[in-house]
């Protein structure tokens, strides 16, 4: 299950401090570290997430997990009057900061230390909600997106960009070959921290996807699930409403 693979597995922290270490360590290298990873097509990803957000015409927008705010400064293309960016690592936020400072897009776009599993908002606040590569990283799943569901206007839209795991040969194998042997040489490359990325494939490779998650955001209470394989099933956007 995916509560067992964490990053410093014999650091004594529970999930949530591993990962939050694990990122707030990263930061400085993380959006050069994505580009190499994905090989940039995770900017193709992204583009997907903000055209479908934009589609809904949100006026309020709470992108989680947001990291360094890759998401949350694309979602400014919706016209959206105010961003909100919720991240459990300062660390992170801080290069994200420094990022919507220079893209003057302070007036829209709030960077907020929080917990994905304990949101700091009232019931039923945002149009839209989405998260990139985040959910793999909650301690507890479950807990998560009933929080996202919870502050989620009725009608509003939630969008969820997640790595996946293709089915097919020969890409199964080709994927296993890429996160077995070739990521934890990148991961050696560009970091110091090799229990960073062994996490990163090991926790990719165990989450529940397709119609695992999309299951389980019925159960939670989302409706009209949907999910839309990318790039010959490497990463997954999922759509659901409240
Ligand atoms: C792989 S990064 C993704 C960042 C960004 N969304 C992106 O697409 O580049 C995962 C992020 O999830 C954050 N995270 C993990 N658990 C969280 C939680 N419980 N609440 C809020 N953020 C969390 C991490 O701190 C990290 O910044």
């Amino acid at each position: 299950m995916s509560e067992n693979v964490t990053p410093y597995k014999d650091s004594g922290l529970g999930k949530k401090e591993q990962v939050t270490k694990m990122f707030d360590t990263i930061s400085g290298k993380y959006d050069g570290l994505n580009r190499v990873i994905s090989f940039g097509i995770d900017i193709k990803w992204r583009k997907k997430v903000v055209q479908i957000v934009k589609d809904t015409n949100p006026e309020t927008i709470l992108d989680i997990a947001t990291g360094t705010g890759d998401l949350a400064i694309n979602l400014a293309q919706t016209g959206a009057g105010k961003i909100i960016g919720l991240d459990i690592s300062s660390g992170m936020l801080e290069v994200g900061k420094k990022k919507i400072a220079e893209k003057k897009l302070e007036d829209t776009i709030e960077m907020v230390l929080g917990d994905s599993e304990n949101l700091p908002f009232e019931d039923n606040t945002f149009d839209a909600i989405t998260v990139a590569f985040g959910v793999r990283n909650f301690e507890n799943l479950e807990k998560g997106l009933s929080e996202i569901l919870r502050v989620l206007r009725p009608g509003g839209c939630f969008v969820i960009l997640e790595t996946s795991v293709p089915t097919k040969p020969p890409y199964k194998q080709g994927y296993n070959l890429y996160t077995r042997h070739v990521l934890p040489v990148i991961g050696k490359v560009f970091s110091k921290d090799r229990s960073a990325y062994k996490y990163l494939s090991e926790s990719a490779s165990v989450f529940p996807h397709g119609e695992k998650l999309n299951n389980i955001l019925s159960k939670i209470g989302f409706i009209k699930v949907q999910n839309h394989p990318q790039t010959l099933g490497v990463a997954t956007i999922y759509v659901a409403s409240k």
